[in-house]
């Protein structure tokens, strides 16, 4: 299969001086199409940053990004929120969603800026809503759903325009663990599908379901493995 995304020599730094930290020295990696990848480390290692880079919400020192075949780092400001909001669906840990809306709403949010052919907003919502199994919630507020339920909807939000990339930030970190199962469950089934999937964590059981594991300490990686399936 061919690489969706190849980082070769990525470097990033935060602050300056006295103050300045290196998240990543250069970093090598290769992740195939369609692979389900999962980037281990204890914290502050330069888990969140790499996944940041790979979601163009933050750029690199040094070093090239290539997605696609594309050089990431010559695009402009334009061109990098288009990549965002067509290719990457991104989770976090506490869901982030958005208080004031309602599920339906929350879903609802991507497929303003990327409409689907030949899909109504209202179809995708409650099709992809149904297949989260939270289609009965739809007219619910955030406040109104347990952590499971909440972190399907962002799941749902996150991959309702049809994502190349789904990358998802410690998204098992605020759930008890048999909800963190059937939340890494749905996961491998995205992936099944064809989505690309990166998974950071630091939850070896975590990481048990995806194919490769990579680990990172101070900014390095310093290990991979391949899971038997
Ligand atoms: N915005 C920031 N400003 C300054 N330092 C940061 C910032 N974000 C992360 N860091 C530092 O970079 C390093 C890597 O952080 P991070 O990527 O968040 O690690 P992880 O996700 O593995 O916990 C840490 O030393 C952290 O303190
Ligand atoms: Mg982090």
């Amino acid at each position: 299969m061919e690489n969706i995304i190849s980082l070769r020599g990525i470097c990033k730094t935060y602050g300056k001086g006295d103050g300045l930290v290196t998240a990543l020295r250069p970093i090598d990696l290769d992740i195939k199409k369609g692979e389900m990848l999962a980037i281990m480390g204890k914290s502050g290692s330069g888990k969140s940053t790499l996944l940041n880079l790979l979601a163009g919400l933050d750029t690199p020192d040094s070093g090239e990004y290539i997605y696609n075949g594309e050089h990431m780092n010559t695009k402009n400001q334009n061109k990098m929120a288009k990549f965002r909001r067509t290719d990457v669906g991104f989770v976090v840990q506490h869901f982030a969603l958005i208080d004031e809306y309602t599920v339906y709403q929350n879903i609802a949010l991507p497929l303003r800026y990327r409409r689907l052919k030949g899909v109504s907003t209202k179809q995708r919502v409650k099709e992809i809503a149904e297949r989260l199994e939270i289609g009965e919630k739809l007219r619910k507020y955030p406040s109104q759903l347990s952590g499971g339920q909440a972190q399907r909807v962002a799941i749902a939000r996150a991959i309702a325009h049809k994502p190349s990339i789904l990358l998802a930030d410690e998204p098992t970190g605020a759930l008890d663990e048999e909800t963190g199962k059937s939340i890494m469950n749905l996961f491998k089934e995205i992936n099944k599908e064809g989505t690309t999937v990166v998974v950071v964590t630091h939850d070896a059981n975590v990481a048990s379901y995806c194919q490769r594991v990579i680990r990172l300490h101070d900014g390095n990686i310093i290990g991979e493995n391949v899971n038997a399936e």
